[in-house]
């Protein structure tokens, strides 16, 4: 961490983060859901309330009990995570998108719960995406300073590296930071360590070593205070 222990350097800020999974429902009781388990994005508030922050989580499906001293907003689709976080984020000095939204969400909802057929058929799903939430602030920002960090896992493909998807994906959502984990190697859900590079949309790239999700967010709370404007 850049600033001295025990540094308020957020005081006076108001910072959005984001943290869990989405679910889109099937029905009553059925989801699509992903294996975001909430930790990254409850370490980034913990490590922002520490810091002096005022701090709202918007926090989808995650079992961990509420960081001391952060409002905690809780939705379950990715439709209530867009509402609530461009909601917090008009206010908002920086915004953090540590959570795993549902890229999709079945087409049609059925009211009751689905039944089997009694011919052994199996039902088709038919999926539409949901709104890109990341792009939608860091394009449409309703304060120009406020500074904007997403995440990205990524195991890189026939088209790129690692590194290369995710410089792509920082040009594509218009943010100011990319949180990068390498997820080739295998999973990084629910464990307690995180190994990220950080990419900037300024040309910069920090490798942070393999440490606690706190550190990391140490890390990440250290590049939003030198990107954040006087104030
Ligand atoms: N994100 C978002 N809204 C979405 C999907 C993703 O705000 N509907 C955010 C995530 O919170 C994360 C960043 O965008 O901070 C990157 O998520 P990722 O799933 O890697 O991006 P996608 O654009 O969905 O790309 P991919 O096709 O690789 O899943
Ligand atoms: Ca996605």
């Amino acid at each position: 961490r850049g600033g001295a222990a025990g540094d308020l350097d957020l005081a006076g800020r108001h910072v959005v983060v984001s943290a869990g999974g989405t679910r889109e429902y099937l029905d009553p009781v059925r989801f699509l859901g992903n294996r975001s388990s909430g930790l990254q994005g409850y370490a980034l508030a913990r490590a922002a309330v520490a810091r002096g922050a005022e701090v709202t989580l918007v926090s989808a499906n995650v079992a961990l009990p509420d960081p001391a001293g952060a409002k905690v907003v809780r939705v379950e689709t990715t439709g209530q995570l867009r509402d609530a976080v461009v909601g917090a984020a008009a206010g908002a000095d920086a915004v953090v998108m540590a959570a795993a939204p549902a890229d999709f969400r079945p087409t049609d909802v059925s009211t009751s719960k689905i039944k089997k057929a009694g011919d052994g058929s199996a039902p088709s799903i038919g999926l539409q995406q949901n709104p890109d939430i990341l792009h939608e602030i860091s394009t449409e920002r309703a304060r120009p300073g406020t500074v904007v960090v997403g995440f990205a896992a990524e195991t890189g493909d026939d088209t790129g590296s690692v590194l290369d998807l995710a410089r792509e994906k920082l040009a594509r959502k218009g943010c100011d930071l990319l949180v990068v984990n390498d997820v080739s190697g295998g999973a990084v859900f629910g464990s307690p360590d995180n190994q990220a590079v950080l990419l900037g949309a300024d040309g910069s790239a920090t490798e942070v070593p393999r440490g606690s999700k706190t550190a990391l967010a140490h890390v990440i709370w250290d590049a939003v205070v030198r990107r954040l404007p006087a104030g």
